[in-house]
């Protein structure tokens, strides 16, 4: 069954998310799938979240966006701040802002240290920000769900991006490190793990999809390229009613190259 031909509508209803890196690429993907499961969607990027929930609005989805940078202190609580003024709470976080899409693979030793320090303040300390943000928003609701999004290459250890793979290994961590210290809260917090996905960001460097995209179709069992709707199904998972009772868990999604 297709994204988008029904499944689980309505099962977030009343429920309140706020997607990260939500204007574009797997994140775009992920807040359709959350609206049309009946969530009330914030979208938070540093640019074109809004213009991304006209989009939504437009297709009949409760949507809002928001200018955010995830690894500003203050932009992330302004966020979490503008999901309980817009619709009145805040049950789901996708953390999905990410720097992939554009990095350039290159050895370990010729990697500049600004972009390994931006690389891991983005993915790492964006997620931890984000996380800290929307706490005291979920715990007035009396629980919530947290959704990362990491990465296979965190268990594959894929070569030229020891930053990015460090970064996404952090993020596996940190979500079961904050499942430990959140149950008590009745946050629950998981990660999906995509495999190589053909985003808008893949799609505009040239470099990233002449040297992966064949190899990762060859490494599938499923041998087709993976798309940002295939992630929905997993992130809408571990954000409903049937993911109750999991938590600290990463789903590999990558259509059957590594098997976690
Ligand atoms: N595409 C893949 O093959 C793949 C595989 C595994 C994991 N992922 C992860 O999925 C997520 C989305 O990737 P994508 O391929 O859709 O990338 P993308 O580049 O297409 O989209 C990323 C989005 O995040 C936003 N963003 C970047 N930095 C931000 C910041 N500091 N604050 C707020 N927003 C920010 C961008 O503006 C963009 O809209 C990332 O976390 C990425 O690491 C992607």
């Amino acid at each position: 069954m297709a994204e988008g031909s029904g499944g689980g509508a309505g099962t977030l209803a009343g429920r309140v998310a706020v997607v990260t890196g939500g204007a574009s690429g797997i994140g775009l993907g992920l807040a359709r799938a959350l609206a049309r499961r009946g969530a009330q969607v914030l979208l938070a990027d540093l640019a074109g979240a809004e213009a991304a929930a006209d989009m939504l609005r437009a297709e009949g989805l409760a949507a809002e966006g928001i200018a955010a940078d995830v690894s500003s202190e203050v932009a992330t609580a302004a966020m979490a701040e503008a999901a309980e003024t817009r619709f009145g709470g805040l049950d789901i976080l996708v953390n999905n802002a990410g720097i992939y899409a554009t990095l350039t693979p290159k050895p370990f030793e010729e990697l500049d240290l600004a972009e390994w320090r931006r690389v891991l303040e983005v993915n790492v300390m964006g997620t931890f920000l984000c996380c800290r943000a929307v706490l005291p928003a979920m715990q007035r609701r009396g629980g919530g769900r947290i959704v990362n999004i990491s990465s296979g290459v965190a268990f594959k250890g894929n070569p030229y991006m020891a930053h990015y793979v460090a970064s996404k290994g952090a993020v596996v961590s940190l979500t079961r490190a904050l499942a430990t210290e959140l149950g008590r809260h009745g946050i629950l917090v998981n990660s999906v793990a995509p495999g190589f996905t053909l985003s808008e960001g893949v799609l505009r460097n040239p470099v990233l999809v002449e040297g992966v995209k064949g190899p990762s179709l060859r490494g599938r069992v499923l041998a087709r390229d993976m798309l940002p709707e295939d992630l929905t199904g997993a992130v809408c998972f571990f954000a409903g009613p049937d993911a109750a009772f999991i938590t600290g868990q990463t789903l590999v999604v990558d259509g059957g190259a590594y098997f976690h």
